[in-house]
């Protein structure tokens, strides 16, 4: 098969380098979009990540290309217009699992920054200053965890939460056995109401865009420290950005963002920030923001590289599709 790796980064290639023996591999820097579509041809697959968007035009042209299949290294699949997919005929599929472990860990690495205040604390040690004016933070101890979306990753970042001895809330439709057994399922008021810590990890869809949004901050503790490491959309930024301003919250790590396409992965010091949201949302002590890294572990690549070689050999053998979308 051939394949075209759109908005390939090089911290994934190693990864990828053993599916070469069966297959014919193209590497793009480049995301997929309606004019670098025009430039690829004679593919049977095309991969992509987590910000190449997939319309209803591009889907058209994948199709009338010839592609067989588009494969996604990721697990959201929001920016893919499945309609389009079905309308063309063109399967997608996804890695489903991979390590909900990954994010879940990195969305408590941004708890516990956020915090304890270590990325203060870190350039004040770099500065020789050695002053603990402002560090202040609360113990987890028997707080109350509000975890919205409690699937793999909310079901890790949950228990995880409970190994800290803190309460936790849940709001998520479908209520999980094995989650109910040590935490409380609440209605998302009451959850937004009663936490120290929000966590969100729901999928963006038209349900859950801007499921945070100027009441839901009205509704939160002054104090409340608000982690998203799911996608950026599912918090309205001009919200937070108020919230913010007006100290409503206590503060926001982020591993996500709404208008994250054209800033994230990229190398922006030579050329600045045009995303004045965003640009002000850096000024505050109180917001951490990573770049969409919450998968970047050895164990979550691996186990893309090798559930994204699986899909791709169920399209070449044309066995069942158990990813597709
Ligand atoms: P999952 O499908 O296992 O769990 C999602 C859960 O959200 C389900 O239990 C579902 O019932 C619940 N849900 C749906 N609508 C909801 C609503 N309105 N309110 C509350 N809960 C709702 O998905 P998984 O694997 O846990 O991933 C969650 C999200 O994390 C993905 O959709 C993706 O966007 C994001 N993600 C982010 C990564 C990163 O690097 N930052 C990496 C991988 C995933």
């Amino acid at each position: 098969m051939k394949i075209a790796f759109f908005d390939a980064h090089g911290f994934e290639k190693k990864f990828y380098t053993n599916m070469s023996e069966q297959h014919e591999l193209d590497f793009f820097e480049f995301r997929l979009d309606e004019k670098s579509v025009s430039l690829i041809e004679n593919y049977d697959i095309v991969c992509v990540f987590v910000n190449d968007h997939l319309n209803d035009r591009i889907i058209q042209k994948l199709s009338e290309q010839g592609v067989k299949a588009v494969v996604l290294r990721c697990a959201g699949y929001n920016n893919v217009d499945l309609e389009a997919a079905k309308k063309y005929d063109l399967p997608v599929l996804r890695v489903p699992y991979y390590s909900p472990h990954s994010v879940a860990e990195h969305a408590v690495a941004l708890m516990l920054c956020l915090n304890r205040k270590i990325h203060k604390a870190y350039y004040r040690m770099k500065d020789l200053n050695f002053s603990l004016d402002g560090l202040m933070g609360m113990d987890i101890f028997g707080k109350t965890v509000g975890v919205i979306g409690c699937g793999n990753i909310g079901k890790c970042f949950a228990k995880i939460m409970k190994g800290f001895s803190a309460n936790v809330l849940v709001s998520d439709p479908h209520i999980d056995q094995e989650v109910s057994a040590f935490a409380s399922y609440v209605a998302i008021e009451e959850l937004l109401e009663s936490s120290d810590i929000i966590s969100l990890h729901a999928p963006l869809n038209p349900q859950t865009l801007h499921l945070i949004d100027k009441d839901a901050f009205s509704r939160m503790k002054e104090h409340v420290l608000l982690i998203n490491t799911s996608r950026g959309g599912l918090i309205d930024s001009k919200a937070l950005l108020q919230a913010l301003k007006l100290k409503k919250i206590g503060g926001a790590a982020l591993d996500v963002y709404e208008e994250e396409e054209n800033v994230f992965f990229e190398n922006l010091s030579d050329d600045g920030l045009q995303d004045d949201v965003l640009a002000r949302l850096l000024t505050f002590p109180n917001v951490l923001v990573t770049s969409h890294q919450a998968f970047l572990t050895t164990e979550a690549l691996e186990n893309i590289a090798k559930i994204t070689l699986d899909n791709i050999n169920a399209v070449k053998n044309k066995t069942e599709f158990i990813n597709q979308l």
